[in-house]
């Protein structure tokens, strides 16, 4: 229960491209973190966690919407993402508020009852033992305080996965099918097993909401660019990990033809099927 798998994910060649793309994934994933921090109603929060913080661009965007008498802790294991975090913040100035943290979300021996919100936007899905980390974060949490994440639902409801998905599986191998509640990006699809998790931790008033939110990739950029970037960033980029040259071109090509439909004005829009979740630290 080590989560040592995700731990070299999240720090080796992965780790440092998705601090790479970080720009490209704070622009795509901003209107998410603006909808959940409305939705979750945060407003009143006084010492916040954020968990799986990443790049650090929903920290800056919570500790804005808290205001200065606030304070909030990015927790990452990533040193990659956290330095881009740590510059991102310094660009930003005057949030002395916001500070970050390299350390293991599930197992970290946060000090107890000292958070009044537990709040996370794609960063709660990769535990190998989901229901000991949720303990662990809500007994980090006081208990009139309040859990707020965001998480994927089915790879297969997403059309920005999908849609590029079928394209390159005409070139490339199926590879084998993982664990459907394996540690990733889709861990949390099943709202009945996420709402059991909670329960589980002992979280109470679990509420879990769709919400339906249009990906934008693309700024102006050809549909060629487009493609090429959300192949990088989506999850056709296992699929092109060790591939020859040749065979990427046909992924793009078939890619491009499918995805043409919902190119507009220099961008892909593409829906994304999300899961809300807020609870109560409960009894
Ligand atoms: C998909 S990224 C999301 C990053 C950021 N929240 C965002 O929305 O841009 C998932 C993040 O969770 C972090 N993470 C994964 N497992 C973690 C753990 N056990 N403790 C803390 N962070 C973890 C990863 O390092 C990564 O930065």
């Amino acid at each position: 229960m080590s989560n040592a798998e995700q731990i070299e994910y999240w720090n080796g060649d992965a780790g440092k491209r998705w601090a790479q793309e970080d720009a490209t994934m704070a622009r795509l994933l901003e209107p998410v973190c603006e909808a959940l921090l409305s939705h979750a109603a945060v407003e009143g929060s006084q010492r916040a966690m954020d968990i799986g913080c990443g790049g650090g661009s929903q920290s800056l965007m919570l500790a804005r919407k808290l205001g200065p008498d606030a304070t909030v802790l990015g927790v990452d294991i990533s040193q990659p993402m956290l330095q881009v975090a740590q510059d991102k913040v310094a660009d930003a100035g005057n949030v002395a508020q916001l500070s970050f943290l390299q350390a293991d979300a599930a197992s970290h021996e946060f000090t107890p009852a000292s958070f009044d919100l537990l709040f996370s936007r794609f960063g709660v899905m990769f535990f190998d033992d989901p229901v000991s980390a949720f303990r662990n974060l809500r007994a980090a949490l006081r208990s009139d305080g309040k859990l707020a994440f965001s998480c994927w639902q089915a790879a297969s409801d997403n059309e920005w996965t999908r849609v590029p998905l079928q394209a390159a599986l005409q070139h490339v191998p199926m590879p084998e099918m993982p664990d459907p509640h394996a540690p990733g990006p889709f861990a949390f699809a099943d709202a009945e097993r996420v709402r059991a998790i909670l329960d589980d931790s002992g979280f109470g008033n679990i509420a879990i909401e769709p919400f339906t939110y249009h990906m934008r990739f693309g700024n102006g950029s050809t549909l060629g660019q487009t493609v090429r970037e959300l192949a990088m960033i989506g999850p056709v980029s296992r699929l092109l990990t060790g591939q020859e040259p040749a065979t990427m071109e046909k992924v793009f090509a078939s890619m491009e033809e499918v995805m043409e439909p919902y190119y507009r004005d220099g961008a892909l829009l593409m829906p994304g099927a999300i899961w809300f979740v807020t609870a109560e630290a409960g009894a």
